[in-house]
């Protein structure tokens, strides 16, 4: 059998690699030794333990994988993560972020009941029983402003929500990670048409798209920003 070997990601920070371009596999280094979160693949290479990073399972993998131009991720960010689900995602930023804080906030009980199961070995998460439409609300649990938001909710209003989000908890050179879906949005209209109804809100909202990543290939009829505030 031959043996995976593991490198840094040429750009993304705490991010690791192996294979070829076309047959790239992603990974992160596990904060929580021994632990898998949905069943990923754990993979031991030179003393350390890594976990193999779905893209399939993960909008952010499928980001990382379609190779954007902005680079967002770096060491001591703090991250409100709105869609915390049970914790795939959420984990391997944790990996990413080990030193940092990630506040998870994620309406549905059976959800964040699993997502306290699967991280509670991770001391840099922050689970939040919260509902994402109100910022407000769970504001007593958030301790300081976030450098990222990262939104994927699946909800009809999924721009709205992520304005509200940044223009209560991110920083003013911050960004916001969007994850859109065409689908829960509307089921008939055209996804293009709704990602640029999407992308018009934010922009009335004094936001600017960075960057529009199609992700089809991994996800269908999802598309991830890479959004900004205005500044003066
Ligand atoms: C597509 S799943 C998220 C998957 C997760 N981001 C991952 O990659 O591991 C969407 C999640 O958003 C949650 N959600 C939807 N609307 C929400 C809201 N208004 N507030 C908080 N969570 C919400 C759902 O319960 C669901 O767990």
């Amino acid at each position: 059998m031959t043996k995976t070997e593991i490198r840094n990601h040429p750009k993304f920070y705490n991010v690791f690699i192996s294979g070829p371009q076309e047959k790239r596999k992603l990974y992160t280094k596990n904060l929580n030794v021994g632990y898998r979160v949905y069943g990923e693949k754990l993979i031991e290479y030179r003393g350390e333990e890594y976990r193999e990073w779905d893209p399939f399972r993960s909008k952010l993998a499928a980001l990382i994988l379609e190779n954007p131009a902005s680079n967002f991720l770096s060491n001591d960010l703090i991250c409100l993560y709105l869609g915390a689900s049970s914790g795939t995602t959420i984990s391997h930023l944790s990996d990413i972020l080990r030193s940092s804080i990630i506040y998870g906030v994620e309406f549905a009980e059976r959800s964040i009941r699993q997502l306290i199961q699967n991280t509670s070995g991770r001391k840099n998460i922050i689970p939040i029983l919260g509902d994402a439409r109100y910022p407000e609300s769970y504001a007593k649990s958030i301790f300081t402003k976030a450098n990222i938001i990262y939104q994927d909710v699946a909800q009809p209003n999924q721009a709205e929500i992520a304005i509200h989000n940044c223009n209560y908890y991110l920083q003013d050179d911050g960004i916001l990670i969007l994850a859109i879906k065409s689908q829960s949005i509307d089921s008939i209209q055209k996804s293009e048409r709704i990602y640029a109804k999407e992308k018009k809100i934010l922009e009335k909202a004094d936001y600017h798209i960075i960057e529009s990543v199609n992700i089809h290939k991994y996800a269908s009829n999802h598309i991830v920003l890479i959004v900004k505030k205005n500044t003066i």
